[in-house]
C-alpha cells in the first residue's frame, strides 16, 4: 500500500518535470529564426512536432493568429516613427503568433499559464518568495548554486538577436543573425534590449530619450515579467516547479550590504575595494553588454560574449552622500500610502505617483524632486559598479533580489489599493508604457496590463513578507486619540474617585507611560533632509 503510494508520487512528479521539458518561453524560439521563418512573418511552432499541428491546434490548445500591438497614442518623449525595432513590439520581426485557448500558454501552447500545472493546465500551483536573509544555509547554498548553474546553461528554446531587424539577415541575406545565451545572461541581454538607445545611424549619435522598461508605468509590470521568466527558466532547469526566487529587503537603511557575504551574493574582496571576494562564484561572472559605444556607433546589438567581472563597491560613492545609504523602512509605507498608481505626464517626472515613487525618482511621500533617488533607484546606486549602470545592472545576481522586493512592494500596493485596470494608463505614457503595449522583446507577447494583477491570485506567486509596522492614517490616529480620552477620561476620573477616598493619586501616574509611548510613534520623524547637499 505504502509503496504504491510512493510510485503514484514518483508518477505524478515524472509528469509534471515531463511539462516542464522542451515548453520553456524565449524571446524568439530557436526554430523561428531560419530565413524562411523570417521572412514569412510567422512564429507558430508546434508543441508535438507534429506537422498541421501549429501551436497545438489538434489537441485544441491554440491556433496561429496575427499578433495585436498597441496603436495608441504614446508620450512626446520618443518623436520618431520607423525608426525602431521596438515600435509596435514585436511586429518588425513577427506578426503572426500563436494564441492559446483557456488556461494554455507559451510560445507554442505547449505549456500553462503562471500558476497553473497538469495535463489540462487546471490544477493551481504556487511559490512562495521568501526573505533571503531568513532562508537555511542549505537554502542559500541551492540558491547560489542555481544561479550559478543558470549563468553557464544554454537556454533550451531561446536565442539572442545581435543585430537591427534590417541588417538580421546577415551580409549575405542568408544567414540569421542569432546566438544561443545561457538563461542568466539571457535575463541580462533582456534588460540590455529594453534600455538601449535608437540608432539612427552611421556618425549620427543615437537617441536616448527611449527605455521601455524605466521611468513609466510599464516599470513594475516588465520587471515583474522579466523575474517571472528567469525564476520559471531556473524552475525548467532544476526540474523543480516549487523553486523560487528569494528576495533582499533593501529597505533597511544604513551604509551596510548585507547580503554582500560569501555565504550569499559575495563579500567585497580584501585585495580590491570594487570587487568581489574570490570566496564566492561571483568573482567568477564575466558580465555581457558592456561594449556599449560600440553597439550605439555600429549599431549593433549586445551579444552573449562575456567580458570583465562584476564591478560592486557598496556605500563608496563618496562623489555622492545621498547613495552611500540604503532607503529607510519607513521609505516602504510612506509609498505604499500612495493612492495613485502613475500621474501624467507618466514619466520619471510624475508627481505623486506610487510608481515613481518606487522606481525612485521622487520622494516615497510621493513628490517629484530631481535630485531624489529613492528606493530602488537608490538600492542601485547604493552598489556603485555593476549593479548601478542601467545597461548593465542584472549582470550583478543583486539586481534579482533587489527586483523581487520591488514587486513585493508592487504587490502589497495592489494589495492594499485594489486599483482595477483602470489606473494603468492604456495612452499617453512613453513609448512601450501604454497598458496595451507588448513588452520588449519578451516572447510570446505580453502586455503590460496582464501583469498590472495580484501575484497569489493570478500569477502563482506570493510574497512571505513581514511589512515595517509604524505607519497610522489620519483615521486611525483619530480613533487612537478619541479611545486614549475615553480611558483618561474613565480612569483619571476612577483616580479621582480613589483619591477621594484614600487620598492616593498613583492610578493618575500609572497613565504615563502609556500616552507618552503612543507619542513617541508619531514623533520618530527623523527623515534624512541632506537633499541640499546632495549632488546627482
Ligand atoms: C507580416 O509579415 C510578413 C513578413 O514580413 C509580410 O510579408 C506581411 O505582409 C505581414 N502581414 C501583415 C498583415 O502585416
Ligand atoms: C483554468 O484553471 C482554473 C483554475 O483551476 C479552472 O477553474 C478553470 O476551469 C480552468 N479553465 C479552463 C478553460 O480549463
Ligand atoms: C545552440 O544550442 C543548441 C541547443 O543546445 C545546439 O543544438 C546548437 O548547436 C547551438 N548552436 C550553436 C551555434 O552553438
Ligand atoms: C559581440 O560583441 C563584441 C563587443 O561589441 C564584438 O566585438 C563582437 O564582434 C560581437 N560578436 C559578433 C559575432 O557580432
Ligand atoms: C562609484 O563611485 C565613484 C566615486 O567614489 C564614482 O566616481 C563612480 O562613478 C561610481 N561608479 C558607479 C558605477 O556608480
Amino acid at each position: 500500500m505504502l509503496l504504491r503510494l510512493k510510485y503514484l508520487k514518483l508518477l505524478v512528479g515524472l509528469l509534471v518535470v515531463t511539462c516542464y521539458i522542451g515548453l520553456t518561453l524565449a524571446q524568439f524560439p530557436r526554430e523561428c529564426v531560419t530565413p524562411d521563418g523570417l521572412r514569412s512573418g510567422q512564429c507558430c511552432p508546434s508543441p508535438t512536432g507534429v506537422a498541421g499541428d501549429a501551436c497545438g491546434s489538434i489537441s485544441g490548445r491554440g491556433q496561429c493568429l496575427s499578433i495585436a500591438a498597441d496603436s495608441r497614442r504614446h508620450g512626446p518623449q520618443y518623436p520618431y516613427v520607423g525608426r525602431d525595432d521596438r515600435e509596435r513590439w514585436p511586429l518588425r520581426f513577427f506578426n503572426r503568433t500563436c494564441q492559446c485557448n483557456g488556461n494554455f500558454s507559451g510560445f507554442n501552447c505547449g505549456r500553462c499559464k503562471h500558476g497553473l500545472t497538469g495535463p489540462n493546465c487546471d490544477q493551481r500551483i504556487s511559490v512562495v518568495r521568501r526573505n533571503i536573509m531568513q532562508m537555511s544555509t542549505a537554502e542559500k547554498q541551492a540558491f547560489v548554486k542555481a544561479l550559478d548553474q543558470a549563468k553557464s546553461t544554454v537556454h533550451p528554446n531561446l536565442v539572442i538577436c545581435t543585430r537591427r531587424y534590417q541588417e538580421v539577415l546577415g551580409p549575405d541575406g542568408n544567414s540569421p543573425q542569432f546566438e544561443n545565451v545561457t538563461i542568466y545572461n539571457y535575463f541580462v541581454w533582456s534588460h540590455y534590449y529594453s534600455v538601449s538607445k535608437t540608432f539612427l545611424g552611421p556618425g549620427q549619435a543615437s537617441f536616448g530619450g527611449v527605455d521601455f522598461s524605466h521611468e513609466g508605468p510599464g516599470f513594475v509590470t516588465w520587471h515583474r515579467f522579466h523575474l517571472l521568466q528567469l525564476e520559471r527558466d531556473m524552475q525548467d532547469m532544476l526540474g523543480d516547479p516549487t523553486f523560487a526566487l528569494p528576495y533582499w529587503n533593501f529597505a533597511i537603511g544604513g551604509d551596510e550590504c548585507d547580503i554582500c557575504t560569501d555565504e550569499l551574493l559575495g563579500a567585497r574582496s580584501t585585495f580590491d575595494l570594487n570587487s568581489i571576494s574570490p570566496n564566492s562564484v561571483f568573482s567568477q561572472w564575466r558580465v555581457i553588454c558592456e561594449s556599449v559605444e560600440d553597439y550605439d556607433t555600429l549599431g549593433t546589438v549586445c551579444n552573449s560574449t562575456e567580458s570583465s567581472p562584476i564591478r560592486r563597491n557598496p556605500a563608496g560613492n563618496v562623489a555622492r552622500p545621498m547613495v552611500q545609504r540604503l532607503p529607510e523602512p519607513r521609505d516602504v509605507l510612506d509609498c505604499l500610502e500612495l493612492n495613485t498608481f502613475d500621474t501624467p505626464p507618466y514619466y520619471s517626472t510624475s508627481s505623486e505617483s506610487f510608481r515613481n515613487s518606487i522606481e525612485g525618482y521622487s520622494a516615497p511621500q510621493g513628490p517629484y524632486d530631481p535630485v531624489i533617488r529613492s528606493l530602488h533607484n537608490l538600492a542601485h546606486l547604493f552598489l556603485n559598479g555593476t549593479g548601478g549602470q542601467t545597461h548593465l545592472s542584472p549582470n550583478d545576481p543583486i539586481f534579482v533580489l533587489l527586483h523581487t522586493f520591488t514587486d513585493a512592494v508592487f504587490d502589497e500596493w495592489l494589495r492594499r489599493h485594489q486599483p482595477g485596470e483602470i489606473s494603468y494608463p492604456e495612452e499617453n505614457a512613453p513609448i512601450g508604457h501604454n497598458g496595451r503595449f507588448n513588452m520588449v522583446p519578451f516572447w510570446p507577447p505580453v502586455t503590460n496590463a496582464e501583469m498590472f494583477v495580484s501575484a497569489s491570485e493570478n500569477l502563482g506567486y506570493s510574497y512571505d513578507v513581514q511589512w515595517p509596522a509604524g505607519a497610522f492614517t489620519l483615521s486611525e490616529i483619530i480613533t487612537m486619540a478619541i479611545v486614549a480620552a475615553v480611558v483618561v477620561v474613565v480612569l483619571v476620573g476612577g483616580a479621582i474617585a480613589c483619591a477621594a477616598r484614600a487620598r492616593s493619586h498613583h492610578s493618575a501616574e500609572a497613565l504615563e507611560p502609556l500616552l507618552s509611548e503612543t507619542f513617541r510613534r508619531y514623533s520618530e520623524d527623523d527623515r534624512r533632509s541632506d537633499k541640499s547637499q546632495s549632488v546627482v
